[in-house]
């Protein structure tokens, strides 16, 4: 059986970062204006201290103004609310991202509603989601994982979406229904399964593209497949890993890739696939803030 082409990520995101990086120069020299980037992170996740430095870092590579906020697990909710009211004032920040998952006494869609619509990158705000469901692309902020998942099954099919019978796993307003309404948009033909889905297995061999987004290592198997589709992994699952030592950890999707290469034409691995592609769409949404904003 052949080998499915493994969707270099980290490579077109390296391409797309460079491009934005080109773009912010030439809109500084034009316009005077060096889009900025304000990550708030609260309390101690690990994982989230991983993704917030790595947003910070790529943020300062494409010459952005970047600024973190790092406050403590026991911040209020009120006081949540308050930097975002500043921050939505500040005339230096296009773009404002409070990463989640935020500690449980505060209400996550009270934060997330507060950040002004074209400030919003993440394009989780109402207003976005609803503009993006109108398929009003000028004005809409779109979520960066399926916004550069899309990216990256262009790249892969040569823009040829229209007409592929596409299954989205996994139905949360951060991935599974933007990633729906994005495919719909581009002319496929769209099923979205979830937990309670009869029949994953038969539901995924029927479509060309294939886009897991459930959270669960390994759930799709590689004879889930039909024979050619393009499989996109949005998963990120830390899984202990004995083999490389005790104590020892390693990052797996939510498809078992191994499987999966036998069957697929195109997919993407984890890690080097979706991951760098999302911090690049945030970028790139930073980048698009700040120009709408200029007026
Ligand atoms: N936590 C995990 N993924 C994301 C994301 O895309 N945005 C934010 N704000 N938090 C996250």
């Amino acid at each position: 059986m052949s080998q499915a082409r493994i969707i270099d990520g980290k490579a077109i995101a390296i391409s797309v970062r460079d491009e934005i990086a080109t773009r912010a120069a030439a809109l500084l020299k034009t316009s005077g204006v060096r889009p900025g980037l304000a990550v708030v992170l609260v309390g101690e996740d690990a994982a989230s201290q991983v993704y917030v430095r790595n947003k910070e870092a790529t943020a300062e590579a494409c010459g952005f103004h970047s600024v973190k906020h790092t406050l403590t697990a026991d911040t209020s909710e009120f006081d949540l609310l308050a930097l975002v009211n500043s921050l939505n004032e500040d005339p230096e920040i296009h773009g404002i991202l409070v990463q989640l998952p935020l500690p449980a006494h505060i209400e996550e869609s009270k934060v997330l509603r507060l950040i002004r619509p074209e400030k919003d990158v993440d394009g989780f705000h109402p207003i976005n989601v609803g503009l993006l469901t109108c398929g009003e692309m000028n004005t809409a902020l779109v979520p960066c994982t399926p916004a550069g998942s899309i990216v990256l099954l262009k790249r892969t099919l040569d823009n040829a979406l229209s007409g592929k019978s596409a299954v989205v796993i996994g139905r949360s307003n951060i991935v599974g229904k933007p990633m729906a309404s994005l495919l719909l948009q581009e002319s496929c033909t769209v099923t979205i399964a979830h937990s309670r889905t009869q029949d994953l297995p038969s539901v995924v061999r029927a479509a060309d593209i294939v886009i897991a987004a459930v959270g669960r290592h390994e759930m799709v198997r590689g004879n889930w497949i039909k024979p050619g589709a393009t499989v996109i992994d949005v998963g990120i699952n830390r899984i202990s890993a004995p083999e490389r030592g005790e104590g020892k950890t390693r990052l797996v999707g939510d498809v078992a890739f191994q499987e999966a290469v036998g069957h697929a034409g195109a997919i993407t691995p984890v890690p080097g696939g979706v991951g760098p592609m999302t911090i690049a769409m945030l970028m790139a949404n930073t980048l698009t803030a700040a120009r709408r904003q200029l007026g």
